[in-house]
């Protein structure tokens, strides 16, 4: 089998795949994140290690795979996360992630220097999310940190370094940094000479399913693997749960909800260029790409409202009970901005809302809005495509809107365009173990390993008197963000 390593933001899940794509056992781990300021979010990469090295050791103590028996591993990670290790490959600082948003100043800078010639090189704006504003918050606020910086890492990719010992970063992560040339295909010089970065400072550069040696001894010896498995490159945790949902053209789109929010498609080009407006990054497939906008709370703020408002329920009875509320959530409208956004709006100050608070509302009713002001915010980023000519058949749901029927409903409303669901449906992981698959020759290309790994499960059609419904109060919702933008933190 093969093992696909899912780091996310919240946990990491570890899920073995057989040759033929069935998911033999899978294992996970939660870890904290270090929100020790407002637009602050760190985590300790250890904590990675020990998370993905406790599953591993379960499937292996508790499941009964044997170390032989898992031949590949590759990995999905959370994107654009800053890792800095010294000469001695020591760890720096807590990681900064994606969801950090403290280099608004940075990014200014960025901009005030390169403006729309970055924007030509990268395909993106310089958002905070970002790896460069990060380095440079370090390089300007913790300068004896950025010399003694000898490499740079993403989440995963510290992750194969303990694993393996090999230093390396797919192309699908590597765009997420913006300091990388989407057209030349290799680090940006010129972005780097502008900001003074030395080049030595990124990893080499790796397909997704290039394989990138073996688990090492001490690895080996730590978790219970055989230094006789291969790992592979691995890609971005929205390339690789592209991959796992079969994305393959440009008319399907997909709909992830993690901790964020992503509304992904597939584009075949390099030269298309949404100007910054819509992400652009380079697919884990190779020699494909892929645009999407990110909601930065999507999955997190439900659970910021689980956490606050129904702490000892379960998760699943709180997400169903919004079934007793109607849609619209009776006249309640929630903004999901709580950490800031990034599509369409790229605002890191903004903060959310619940909008129309009525005497009579419940906590259902609360819940429901939270769902449906989520996928408002994903109907924007589809405006945005729409506005660009593009039409869309399908929305193949991942993450947490694909566990909940209801939610799903609410999509296929929202976005008036069918919603599928997928059968074993394990998000970026299963993209992951596709990776390996392909890297250990079991398949010729992603395309004839989906035929095998991907299957699909229930369709959900827009209910017309709903989707008008939900039109006129998208309309409203629209007014949420321009009427509450003086709301900062
Ligand atoms: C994408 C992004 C998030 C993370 C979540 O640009 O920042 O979706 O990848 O892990």
């Amino acid at each position: 089998c093969v093992l696909g390593v899912d780091l996310g933001t919240s946990s990491v899940k570890v899920t073995a795949v057989s040759r033929t794509g069935e998911i033999i056992a899978q294992e996970g781990m939660d870890f904290p994140l270090q929100q020790p300021q407002p637009g602050y979010a760190e985590q300790d990469p250890e904590d990675w290690v020990s998370a993905a090295t406790v599953s591993i050791v379960r499937l292996i103590l508790k499941d009964k795979l044997t170390p032989d028996q898992i031949v590949g591993i590759s990995y999905s990670g959370q994107m654009h996360g800053l890792v800095l290790l010294d000469d001695n490959n020591e760890v720096l600082r807590p990681a900064m992630l994606w969801n950090d948003t403290r280099s608004t100043q940075q990014r200014q800078e960025i901009m005030a220097k390169m403006g729309s010639r970055f924007v030509d090189i990268t395909h993106n704006k310089p958002l905070e999310g970002f790896t460069l504003p990060k380095l440079l918050w370090v390089k300007e606020n913790q300068p004896e940190i950025f010399q003694n910086a000898k490499t740079m890492l993403l989440p995963k990719d510290y992750l194969r370094f303990r694993m393996t010992g090999q230093l390396a970063i797919d192309y699908s992560d590597a765009t997420g940094t913006v300091m990388f040339d989407v057209d030349k295909q290799q680090w940006s010089k010129e972005i780097l000479d502008a900001f003074d970065i030395p080049e030595t400072i990124c990893p080499p550069l790796v397909r997704s399913i290039d394989e990138t040696g073996n688990i090492n001894e001490w690895y080996a010896e730590y978790s219970g693997l055989s230094t006789h498995t291969k790992t592979f490159g691995g890609g971005a945790d929205n390339a690789c749960g592209a991959v796992g949902a079969g994305i393959d053209g440009p008319t399907k789109v997909l709909s992830s909800i993690g901790t964020s929010g992503v509304i992904l498609k597939y584009e075949p080009e390099k030269e298309t260029n949404y100007d910054g407006v819509i992400q652009y990054e380079d697919h884990a497939i190779p020699n494909a790409y892929y645009s999407m906008g990110v909601t930065l709370a999507a999955g997190f703020s439900l659970s910021w409202f689980k956490k606050t408002f129904a702490e000892n329920e379960d998760f699943t009875a709180v997400v169903d009970s919004a079934a007793k509320s109607t849609v619209g959530a009776n006249g309640l409208l929630f903004a999901p901005y709580i950490v800031g956004e990034r599509a369409p709006y790229a605002d890191a100050d903004i903060r959310g809302s619940f909008i129309g608070i009525d005497g009579i509302h419940q906590r259902h009713d609360f819940v429901r809005a939270v769902l449906e002001g989520i996928i408002f915010s994903f109907r924007d980023i589809l405006d945005l495509y729409e506005a660009k000519g593009n039409q869309f058949e399908t929305v193949i749901s991942i993450g947490g809107g694909a566990k909940s029927p209801l939610w799903q409903q609410i999509q296929a409303n929202i976005f008036n365009v069918k919603v599928v669901s997928l059968q074993n449906e394990q998000g970026p992981g299963l993209g992951a173990a596709m990776l390996a698959a392909v890297g250990l020759g079991w398949y010729h290309d992603i395309p004839e390993c989906a035929k095998t790994f991907i299957q699909f499960k229930d369709v959900f059609l827009p209910e017309p008197d709903n989707v008008e419904k939900y039109r006129q109060l998208h309309q409203i919702y629209r007014k949420i963000y321009p009427s509450t933008k003086e709301i900062t933190h």
